[in-house]
């Protein structure tokens, strides 16, 4: 595993730890939290904000988009179908699961775990989203390399994939760190103009998640209000 950190303040300053099992440190955002974690729930902003990486292709096509919903939480399955979800809660249970395809599961109310495959290498990211005041969000992050294999694997690609696993995760992590940081100057851009937005979102089939993430998140806090005035 291997981490990229900073300190409160030093956003511009990360440095990267390159012993393995930990991939990221916190870094401290002056950006709203909101506008970071709503941009983990929607695929169209890849395009603008990702052109040459996950935009590189264009849009993603809605029929290759499946959205799980496990209330509060949802995910991405990329041409996932439904059931999905059920069918790797289970092989995970049984200490079985294979991902063939990219997927995202964001947890309410701010963690996201994401897993994808380089090369022949399957990656788990995890990031943790804490805000510390209405303009300033801490973000954590990590990726591990995983076991995940397919079954056929040919001698020649596990041979390929010791090679590879030498030197790989070091360049994720560049690429690791480029991702977030594109998403997080546009946040840092759309922040100036938050207050204004008002109204709430016409939002696309690829950007459903935030209606989801919103819902719960008003629900819950009209649980912990509930709660107070019970208590009072
Ligand atoms: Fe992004």
């Amino acid at each position: 595993m291997r981490s990229i950190s900073a300190k409160p303040g030093q956003f511009c300053r990360r440095s990267v730890d390159l012993a393995f099992g930990r991939l990221s440190p916190p870094a401290s955002l002056k950006r709203i939290g909101e506008l970071l974690y709503e941009i983990t729930l929607e695929e169209y902003h890849a395009v603008a904000v990702h052109p040459t990486s996950f935009g590189k292709d264009g849009y993603l096509d809605p029929k290759e988009a499946y959205y799980p919903r496990f209330e509060p939480h949802s995910g991405f399955f990329h041409n996932g179908k439904p059931n999905d979800l059920s069918v790797m809660a289970n092989n995970c249970k049984d200490e079985d699961y294979r991902p063939d395809a990219y997927r995202v599961l964001n947890i309410f109310p701010n963690f996201l775990v994401n897993h994808y495959r380089v090369l022949y290498t399957w990656y788990v990211s995890i990031t943790q989203y804490i805000p510390v005041a209405f303009d300033s969000t801490v973000v954590r992050s990590w990726y591990y390399q995983v076991p995940f294999q397919g079954p056929k694997a040919s001698w020649f690609h596990l041979l390929f994939r010791r090679w590879t696993d030498l030197w790989l995760p070091f360049f994720v992590g560049i690429y690791l760190r480029r991702i977030t940081n594109e998403d997080h100057v546009i946040c840092e851009a759309m922040q100036m103009t938050a207050g204004s937005m008002i109204e709430e979102p016409l939002l696309g089939l690829e950007e459903q998640r935030i209606a989801w993430f919103r819902e719960a998140y008003w629900d819950a806090l009209a649980q912990l209000n509930g709660q107070e005035n019970s208590d009072a």
